[in-house]
This record gives structure tokens, C-alpha cells and sequence, in this order.
């Protein structure tokens, strides 16, 4: 069974395993842990017979005008079961309030995002490789 969550009760870094799939420099899972913390919003997909976190998606926000979600990761034995569109449906409930709602992604996930109402849009963006995998003293 999975089941959903909006917190960290109970979670730690070692509930943490197999993500940033593909990342060349992956962040440890303490790193992990700590991104979570330190978000505004996230949701957390839970194999509960497990005890481990199979998914997630993180949002920051000015809490006024608009939020950002920079990661949404389910991991790759638990893709295709809908999990992903749980995680985003549930996080575009939390942020509905907000006026603009903005994420990045790559072309081939346009069909995915636009389930939920999402529309393409152009953005700029940097990306500091060096410190993909967190920053030191973060
Ligand atoms: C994107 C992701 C979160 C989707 O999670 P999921 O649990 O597999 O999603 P769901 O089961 O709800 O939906 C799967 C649908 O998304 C589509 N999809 C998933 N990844 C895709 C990709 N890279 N390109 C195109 N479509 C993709 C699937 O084809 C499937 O479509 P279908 O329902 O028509 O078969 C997951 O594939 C993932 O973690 N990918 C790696 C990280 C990533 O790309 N994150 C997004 C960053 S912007």
C-alpha cells in the first residue's frame, strides 16, 4: 500500500535510498533529508509494508504570489502506477492558492505536466553542475 504524507514525522535520512536517479553527482541522503526540511511544501509517497519513501515533490514560495517545484522523483521499480500524478495532484491542491505555480522540466514531460492544467511555458535557467549534489554548508 502507499500512503501519502505532507511531513517528516517519522521520516529520516536512512527512509532516503535510490534517488537522483541518473544524477551524475547525486546528493547523499542527507542531503535529501535536509532539502525536505528546509522546503515549504512537500509530499511524500510511502511504501508503507516497506518503510521507505518511494516518491516525493518539494515546492518553495514567497507564500504571497507564487511557488516553485523544483524536484519530483518517484523511484524507477515504483514508476508507472500513477504515483508521480498523485504527488503532483496533491501538491497543486496545496499550492492553489497561490497566483503563479512554475516548474521546470524537459519536453518529453509536457504530456505529463498538461494532465494537471500546466502549460508550457519558456524559461532561463542556471545550472551550477559543480554543486549538483548540495552545497557544502548548506
Ligand atoms: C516523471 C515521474 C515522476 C512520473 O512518475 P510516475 O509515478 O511514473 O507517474 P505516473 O505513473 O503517475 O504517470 C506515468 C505517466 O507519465 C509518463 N512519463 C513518465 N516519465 C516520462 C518521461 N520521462 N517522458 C515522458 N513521459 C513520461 C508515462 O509515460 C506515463 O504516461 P501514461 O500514463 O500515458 O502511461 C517519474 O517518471 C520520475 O521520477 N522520473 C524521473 C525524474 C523526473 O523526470 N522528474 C521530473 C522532473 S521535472
Amino acid at each position: 500500500m502507499i500512503s501519502y504524507t505532507d511531513n517528516l514525522e517519522g521520516i529520516g535520512a536512512n527512509s532516503l535510498d535510490g534517488f537522483f536517479d541518473g544524477w551524475p553527482k547525486r546528493p547523499t541522503a542527507e542531503r535529501h533529508f535536509e532539502l525536505l526540511k528546509k522546503s515549504d511544501y512537500i509530499v511524500l509517497a510511502i511504501d508503507d509494508e516497506a518503510d521507505f519513501v518511494v516518491g516525493f515533490i518539494t515546492a518553495i514560495s514567497d507564500n504571497v504570489l507564487s511557488a516553485y517545484i523544483p524536484l519530483l522523483e518517484v523511484l524507477p521499480s515504483y514508476q508507472g502506477r500513477g504515483i508521480g500524478s498523485k504527488l503532483v495532484q496533491r501538491m497543486l491542491e496545496k499550492l492553489d492558492g497561490f497566483y503563479m505555480i512554475d516548474l521546470v522540466c524537459d519536453r518529453d514531460l509536457e504530456r505529463f505536466y498538461s494532465r494537471f492544467g500546466m502549460k508550457a511555458a519558456f524559461c532561463m535557467a542556471v545550472r551550477n553542475y559543480d554543486k549538483q549534489a548540495g552545497v557544502q554548508d548548506g
